[in-house]
Order: structure tokens, then sequence, then C-alpha cells
């Protein structure tokens, strides 16, 4: 079998949503320190959708077919799917990704929590702390 997915191949080759928003409602930036890579989520929220989403991945094929996946599952879903969004749930729709490679997915998770956690602060908006963990001390950043 081969190492990669034909859809992780595909979104690798032809990501969706590349780009940036300027008026983004809500932008988050989470970077892996052990292999450098740094991820960026734009977001456009408008009565609770997200209207649309752009990413900037400088990192691996797999984070970047995990970032283009990610942002194709929230856009113009309700901002409930974005929190509720797992990485998980983004291997599975790119059918798989190999073992050692599955903390890059974890990234598209994060900074999309984070872009949302960014939203709800420009805002004012009351959340549940607990939904937003420290990304900073996760276990994953020390995978290889
Ligand atoms: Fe760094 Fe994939 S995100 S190796």
């Amino acid at each position: 079998m081969a190492l990669y997915s034909e859809k992780v191949m595909d979104h690798f080759r032809h990501p969706r949503n590349v780009g940036i928003i300027e008026d983004a409602d809500g932008v988050g930036e989470v970077g892996n320190p052990v292999c450098g890579d740094i991820m960026k989520i734009y977001l456009k929220i408008k009565d609770d959708i997200i209207e649309d989403v752009k990413f900037e991945t400088f990192g691996c094929g797999s984070a970047i077919a995990s970032s283009s996946m990610a942002t194709e599952m929230i856009k113009g879903k309700p901002v409930s799917e974005a929190l509720s969004l797992t990485n998980k749930a983004v291997t599975e729709a790119l059918d798989g990704l190999p073992a050692h490679k599955l903390h890059c997915s974890v990234l598209a998770e994060e900074a999309i929590k984070k872009a949302m956690k960014d939203y709800y602060d420009r805002n004012g908006i009351a959340y549940d702390p607990s939904l937003f963990p420290v990304f900073e001390d996760c276990d994953h950043c020390h995978v290889h």
C-alpha cells in the first residue's frame, strides 16, 4: 500500500483555500516546535457561520493536506462544527495518514481552534476556556 492515500496526495498537490483573508474575524497560528512547521488559519464569520476560511501552511505535505481538508470541512458550516473538528476526523476524511504523520493533522485542529478563540476574544464573546487547551503544552508537540 502506498504510504499516502490518494486523497492526501490530491490535497497536497491541489490544496483548497490557500491564502489569506485581509479582514478576517479570527486568525490562529500554531507551530510545531519539533519540526518547525507553521500553520495559519483565517476565518470570516457571519451570523455564527464560517463564511470563508483560508490557510497558509509552511510545512510538510501532510500538514498542507490536513489544512486543505480541514478548511473544506468547516467552510459554510456553523462555528460549532469548527470547534468540534478533531484531527481524527480530518485524518479519516483524508483516508488516513501514516502514524508518524498524525501530529501534522493536529496542527490543523489547533490552528482552527486558535482562530475561533481569537474571534471570541475580539468580539468579547464569553466561552468555556476548556474548549481551548494551552496549545504550547500539548503532548503531541514532543512527538517526532
Ligand atoms: Fe511538521 Fe508535518 S507538521 S512534519
